[in-house]
């Protein structure tokens, strides 16, 4: 056995016990330390066979047994956690030596923490890491930021475990400096979001308008899994549709509360996308709606208010409804991710960071929980035109949008006649005729922001800033 290793991870619960269990499994010798020692030996009297490991009682063991510059991944809860094992480290380590954090940071503290170790001259290098436990172990899709001359040394070791495109292509690259890589892996985690409240409203209609069956919508989601939206989160909801409580008998899906959880990268989206001016409209309503889903004793106090009679449809009409979903589905989708490719384009303006967003794309084709086929397309789209102004300005969406946009629009009228909630799919019709619009009633906002706070408009014949004497003789003045 090696006693240098090329990688060490700390932390070893089990996203990092499976990382480790990754690089051993590529040929890499990999030094392992947990804060408590019992879960080292465990993970190496489990998993030892599996390729070299060297366990690390010791903070100072744990260095010891790396080979320089000292590539060293850090697997603990982000934020407090995240500093601490920083803290205990960095001064152990040596210029050019390179610690990895692989958690769910917020961009910002990738940010000051990359900042702080550049004055020692280590390099931190926050790197988004999706796939959950399986992806861990058996490819993820990875997103590291930090110094691009990390990469060099780094790049080609997370190349190796990362999961592969269906080119063949690893699922991981360079995306920029500092915090780049942790601020692409949050909106990888808001269009996440977006995709799951989307599958749900669309799951909710099957069963509400259709009068489907979980069984049948799970069929219907296996079918739509062959296509356009061939996705692992399409994949994944029909397995859940399908599967039946053991203790009851019942769907599954219908012994499970409906209140949905999150961690909060989903929110850190929404939240930052309102400091960058970015209208995010889709993530937010996913957001908002596991917020809704949590609040019991607002929902029971309101279950008494007033619905629509519901309406059957017929066979033949369930099915020809079930095609219209689809399209909206697609069509909602195709806004999800043009929102949160805009928010990361206004990231990379506003902190320099040169993002290529059709590798962006390119790395999430593999790997990650958002996954899907048509992610190949988004990445040709921007390798065509890497200054396209939005997704939908590429013509093969806006084809596609064209097509399906009769068929989102009925789903719409359908869901608002039956009453069944779908903010996803409103929201994201909404930003798409509000963006293809001619004229919006923002005119409007501004001749109301004048009148009360004379707070001036620009006019659409002549340049400048205006204000009307409202309260006096309604002139114009140039302000
Ligand atoms: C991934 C996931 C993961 C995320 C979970 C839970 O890319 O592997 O995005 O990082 O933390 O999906 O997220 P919520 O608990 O917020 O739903």
């Amino acid at each position: 056995m090696s006693t240098t290793a090329q990688i060490g991870v700390t932390g070893l619960a089990v996203m990092g016990s499976n990382l480790a269990r990754n690089f051993a499994r590529n040929g890499y010798t990999v030094a392992v330390h947990n804060r408590t020692a019992a879960r080292t030996h465990a993970l190496v009297k489990d998993h030892g066979h599996e390729g070299d490991f060297i366990a690390a009682e010791t903070a100072k063991d744990f260095v010891a047994a790396l080979e320089r510059p000292r590539r060293l991944v850090v697997m603990v809860k982000a934020g407090g956690p995240t500093d601490a094992v920083i803290e205990e480290f960095a001064p152990l380590l040596e210029p050019g030596d390179m610690i990895i954090d692989g958690g769910n940071a917020h961009f910002a503290d990738t940010r000051r923490r990359e900042a702080a170790l550049r004055e020692q001259g280590i390099h931190f290098v926050g790197a988004g890491i999706s796939g959950g436990e399986e992806g861990a172990l058996n490819g993820p899709s990875i997103m590291p930021g930090g110094p691009a001359e990390s990469y060099d040394s780094l790049g080609p070791m997370l190349e190796k475990i990362s999961a592969k495109a269906k080119d063949g292509a690893p699922c991981v690259t360079h995306v920029g400096p500092d915090g780049a890589g942790h601020f692409v892996k949050m909106v990888h985690n808001g269009i996440e979001y977006a995709d799951m409240q989307l599958i749900g409203e669309a799951y909710q209609l099957l069963r509400d308008v259709a009068g489907y069956t979980p069984a049948q919508i799970a069929e219907i989601f296996r079918t739509w899994n062959t296509g356009r939206l061939d996705s692992y989160l399409i994949e994944i909801t029909a397995e859940v549709l399908a599967h039946v409580d053991a203790a009851t008998g019942k769907p599954f899906v219908d012994v499970v509360q409906d209140q949905a959880e999150q961690k909060g990268t989903g929110r850190w989206t929404v939240q930052i996308a309102l400091d960058l001016g970015v209208p995010v409209s889709g993530i937010a309503e996913a957001v908002f709606a596991r917020s809704l889903s949590g609040h019991s004793a607002l929902r029971d106090a309101s279950r008494g208010l007033a619905g629509p009679k519901p309406t059957a449809l017929s066979a033949a009409e369930a099915g020809a409804f079930a095609d219209r979903v689809e399209q909206a589905l697609y069509a909602s989708k195709i806004v999800s991710y043009t929102q949160g490719f805009h928010e990361i384009t206004a990231a990379t303006e506003e902190y320099d960071w040169n993002i290529d967003l059709g590798k962006v794309a390119s790395i999430w084709r593999g790997g990650c929980i958002i996954r899907a086929a048509f992610l190949d397309r988004i990445r040709a789209a921007y390798d065509t035109r890497p200054d396209l102004p939005s997704l939908l300005s590429d013509d093969t969406f806006a084809q596609e949008i064209a097509a399906a946009q009769d068929d989102w629009r009925e789903v719409l009228v359908a869901a608002t006649r039956q009453g069944v909630p779908t903010p996803g799919f409103a929201a994201a019709l909404a930003y798409y005729d509000a963006l293809r619009a001619e004229r919006l009633p923002a005119a409007l906002t501004q001749g109301q922001r004048d009148y009360f706070g004379a707070h001036t408009y620009r006019r659409t014949d002549r340049e400048g800033s205006f204000h009307t004497m409202w309260g006096q003789d309604r002139s114009e003045v140039e302000a």
